[in-house]
């Protein structure tokens, strides 16, 4: 692994200093429609600087092998390697111990373990699992296949017309029925900030353990599971400047030595015959086959990136980039914002009158500008608001001010050519 933290300077720079960020993001300074790419489709999946693609290569060019099973010196340095991502991903979510990370594919395996090893063994026909009416495909779909198979039922606490959650609806459905709580963190298409700790709290009264997904706010936000008190906690690498294919599950340790593996293979065992099989502790019991190792060593690198200009600066940034973002897009007429929590990641869903999303999306292309149009993994969510589709804006610590500028120029292009 690379010793040279090439963003260690941006520690001691105060406010962020986006323009030396950005020539950290090759693909950045590439045109786009012959016009400078403006990449605001961060929530979709962020761009990746020099050093997470340095540490893949390194990886691959000088000391990959599999891991935890050669003595020779390639594999015992993998393994060295994929082991330590373990701690910065504890240190990232300031968890107790890294037995707690759990390496999977991303944000969608992670809640898919938790519902097969945690939550099935404890579900029987009429109890609930409790979700908000803001969540993400990821974190609806795998429940309603354990509802499927298990006869419970999955109850949504809906959300308010500004796309918050509703606390005293909240509470009302955790009752002697809940099971368990999974909720999203911030909301990849409305960009609500859940007030999770009290969320938390109100299902700990009720002994039900809590799943957040972290994957929308962990780039662009300071993460604390102490804080939250939630028992499992989980994200996904591309959103947080790292490879795809690659995210972490913290959960308590206590929670994880309970339960059984998600699946079974090489790596989760300790001793296996024809007859029965020996689980490895967590977090290995979670981890069968072999892993996306160059991936895990990837997002090590993005965690570095992310911690070295400190996650308060990144979402100090951001919400600057918010705040002008909707007064600049409220100035273009015909624009509705959908989602205008007071506490809000910068994520900007919204309508320009009747143009479809798909069109703006479009014709933002053609000006160098890329955002998602669509649902959003989100349905539930469109149908909250009567609508089938929005444009979206999310942002990253890359954006600048001038691209807010871009866009709204793009915007006015849009209302031209079809208003
Ligand atoms: N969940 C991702 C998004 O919000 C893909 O776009």
């Amino acid at each position: 692994m690379s010793t040279v933290n090439p963003v260690r300077e941006h520690r001691v720079a105060a406010p962020l200093d986006v323009e030396r960020i950005r020539a950290d993001f090759p693909i950045l300074a590439r045109p786009m429609s012959g016009k400078a790419l403006v990449f605001l489709d961060n929530a979709a999946s962020a761009q990746k600087p020099e050093a997470v693609m340095r540490a893949v290569d390194e990886c691959y060019r000088e000391y990959y092998a599999n891991i935890h099973r050669g003595v020779y010196q390639l594999s015992q340095r993998s393994t060295q390697a994929y082991e330590a991502v373990r701690g910065k991903v504890r240190a990232l979510l300031n968890g107790a111990d890294e037995r707690e990370v759990v390496f999977v594919r991303g944000t969608t395996e992670a809640i898919n373990l938790v519902a097969q090893s945690y939550v099935r063994p404890r579900l029987g026909s009429g109890d609930e699992i409790l979700i908000t009416g803001m969540e993400h495909h990821s974190n609806i779909v795998p429940w309603q296949l354990l509802c499927e198979e298990t006869g419970a039922k999955l109850a949504v606490s809906p959300i308010t017309d500004t796309g918050e959650a509703d606390l005293e609806d909240f509470r009302a459905r955790l009752t002697e029925r809940t099971r368990f709580v999974s909720l999203a963190h911030v909301s990849n298409a409305l960009g609500t900030i859940n007030p999770v700790q009290e969320m938390v709290a109100a299902a700990h009264e009720r002994g039900v353990a809590v799943l957040v997904d972290g994957a929308q706010a962990v780039p662009h936000l300071a993460v604390d599971v102490a804080e939250l008190g939630c028992d499992f906690y989980c994200f996904s690498g591309h959103k947080i400047y790292g490879p795809s294919g690659v995210g972490a599950l913290w959960g308590r340790l206590d929670l994880l030595r309970e339960m059984r593996p998600y699946q079974g293979g090489g790596e989760m065992i300790r001793y296996v015959t024809f007859e029965r099989s020996e689980f490895a502790e967590p977090p290995q019991r979670f981890e069968a086959g072999t892993p996306n190792i160059a991936g895990v060593i990837g997002l090590g690198a993005a965690i570095d990136y992310v911690r070295a200009i400190g996650a308060e600066r990144i979402a100090a940034h951001e919400h600057a980039l918010l705040e002008y973002a909707t007064a600049q897009m409220r100035e273009v007429e015909g624009v509705r914002i959908i989602g205008t929590a007071a506490a809000k990641a910068a994520v900007i869903s919204f309508l320009l009158g009747r143009v479809h999303p798909h069109d703006i999306g479009t014709v933002l292309d053609l000006e160098g500008v890329a955002i998602r149009a669509g649902h959003h993994c989100a349905q539930p969510v469109m149908h909250r608001y009567g609508i089938a589709a929005t444009a979206r804006a999310s942002f990253g610590l890359y954006n600048t001010r001038a691209e807010v500028d871009v866009l709204v120029r793009a915007l006015n292009k849009v209302r031209e050519f079809f208003i």
